[in-house]
């Protein structure tokens, strides 16, 4: 039986918050799938954190930021990257590939840049959507949270004890190296920011550049073999994950060795199980002594920090690369639960409690981001347009929460497994669930969530 959650307004009207990439492919997507998609974008183009700001902050991006997800492993499958540019291109060219995806697609006419979505919420009647931006209210069918979570920088909380008489900021403020002139310089983590900041700071800073981790990571160069290193992993994406992560083990200690040999420490977690930390140039860093590792930070003394293990060096800049909260801050905790990062979701989209509530993006990959989201929008937009039935709510939960088990034991319950995902193993899993929905509208069976005039079942795309 098809269990049908109509829609009283019959205007088939989607609303997408957010222009970034995610935004993007779901405003491009719903489109070609016969749906009015009205996007929503505060700032002025497209291309969300790709798009930098030197002058305000509404760009984590810096200016030395490259992809550190190849080319061929990270352009869409609807407008791949040019062939003859490199393979971890600059943030510059990033955005402009962005922009060049809304021109050749047509979305700038559906977007509408400047306008700051504030508030959404169930239509009173329970109807729809109500979507609040710059003041106005409109109603909508169906609403796509595309916001990013790289807005919302993370500080320590609580907050390191003793005071620190010198200056701090967090990696989203940072711009170039020009920060760094003649200073004692102390980057905080060992993700992808703090290596690429700390690299950064010690071609610029006085003495050795200090770069504090309370636990290991691995280290993968750009290149291994003499090829993007995601694409020797994917070559490997047919494997079960645990034999995936024996044979990258491998492959990394016989390339560049262990952690450890360059003073870092031993990671707690094996690769695949943590967020991959890709640097060609930290490695080099190190052993050039430019850089140089400390342990966790216990207290701040002044112009002194203090570390685990006892030792203390001066400082006259600490930059917090900390990472990101992610926040939705127009939906309230009815939709939001304990909070976003906790969210489950049907597939990593579709809130539990009523699947007009999508979200592209909502997510931390193993790779690339832009086919993951180019992914989620096709599926939401076949669900939306009535071509694919999503299964029953409690075969929904069910399946969130089977995901959210397998995730915490690989990730650890400590690093939001609700986000994570396989980059590999959740494209191949969307082309699985995608053909599932559409054989479940076949059959009329499921949940048709019916806020379009419907397809012609079997009609494609
Ligand atoms: C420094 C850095 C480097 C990265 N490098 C890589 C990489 O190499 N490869 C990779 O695949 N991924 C990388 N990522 C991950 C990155 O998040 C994705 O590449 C991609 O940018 C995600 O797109 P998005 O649309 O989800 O988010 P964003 O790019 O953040 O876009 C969200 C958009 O929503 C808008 N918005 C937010 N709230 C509202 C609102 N209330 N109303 C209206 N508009 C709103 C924002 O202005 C923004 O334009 C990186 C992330 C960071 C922080
Ligand atoms: N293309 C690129 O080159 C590039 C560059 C930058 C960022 N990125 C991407 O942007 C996203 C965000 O990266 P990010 O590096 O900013 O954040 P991140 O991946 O969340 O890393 C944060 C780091 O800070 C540490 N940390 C968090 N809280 C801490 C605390 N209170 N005290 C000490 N250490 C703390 C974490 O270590 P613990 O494990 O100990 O918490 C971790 O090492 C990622 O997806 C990343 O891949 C990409």
């Amino acid at each position: 039986m098809t269990q049908d959650i109509p829609s009283a307004a019959r205007t088939c009207r989607v609303a997408v918050v957010g222009a970034g990439a995610a935004g993007l492919t779901a405003v491009k997507e719903l489109t070609e799938a016969g749906l009015e998609a009205v996007g929503f974008e505060r700032r002025e183009r497209p291309g969300g954190l790709w798009v930098r700001d030197p002058e305000g902050n509404a760009s984590p991006a810096y200016a030395s930021l490259h992809l550190n997800t190849s080319r061929g492993r990270t352009e869409f499958a609807a407008h791949p990257m040019p062939a003859d540019w490199p393979d971890y291109p600059s943030a510059d060219l990033v955005a402009g590939y962005l922009d060049d995806y809304a021109r050749r697609f047509g979305l700038y006419d559906r977007i509408r840049f400047g306008v700051e979505v504030t508030r959404v919420e169930r239509g009173q009647d329970g109807d729809g959507w109500l979507v609040t931006a710059d003041g106005g209210t409109e109603r909508f069918d169906a609403v796509v949270v595309a916001n990013g979570h790289h807005h919302d920088p993370r500080w320590p909380d609580p907050a390191y004890p003793g005071d620190f008489t010198g200056e701090q900021m967090h990696a989203h403020d940072y711009q170039d190296a020009d920060t760094f002139d003649g200073r004692r310089v102390l980057v905080v983590g060992l993700g992808n920011s703090a290596v690429d900041i700390a690299v950064d700071a010690s071609h610029r800073a006085e003495g050795p550049v200090l770069l504090s981790s309370r636990r290991g990571a691995y280290v993968i160069p750009k290149y291994l073999f003499g090829r993007p290193a995601d694409a020797t992993n994917g070559a490997l994406s047919g494997l079960p994950w645990r034999l995936r992560q024996r044979i990258s083990e491998a492959a990394l200690r016989l390339a560049v060795g262990r952690p450890e040999a360059y003073g870092l420490p031993k990671p707690d977690r094996g690769l695949l199980e943590s967020h991959p930390t890709v640097s060609d140039t930290l490695l080099h860093r190190l052993t050039h002594g430019e850089v140089a590792h400390r342990p966790g930070i216990a207290r701040f003394d002044g112009d002194q920090v203090v570390f685990t293990d006892g030792r203390r060096d001066t400082v006259d800049l600490v930059v917090w690369a900390t990472g990101y909260r992610v926040t939705v801050p127009f939906l309230d905790d009815r939709w939001l639960g304990t909070g976003p990062e906790e969210l489950l979701l049907h597939h990593r989209v579709f809130h539990l409690d009523d699947p007009t509530l999508c979200f592209v993006g909502l997510m931390q990959s193993t790779g690339a981001a832009f086919p993951v989201v180019e992914a989620q929008s096709r599926l939401v937009a076949d669900v939306l347009s009535g071509r694919a039935c999503l299964p029953t709510p409690g075969e929904q939960r069910a399946d969130a929460e089977r995901a959210l088990r397998a995730s915490t034991e690989r990730w650890g319950g400590d690093r939001r497994p609700a986000m994570r995902i396989d980059f590999d193993g959740y494209l191949a899993e969307t082309a699985a669930v995608r053909r599932a929905a559409v054989d479940r509208a076949r059959a009329g069976q499921g949940v048709r969530v019916r806020v379009a005039a419907p397809r012609t079942i079997g009609e494609e795309r």
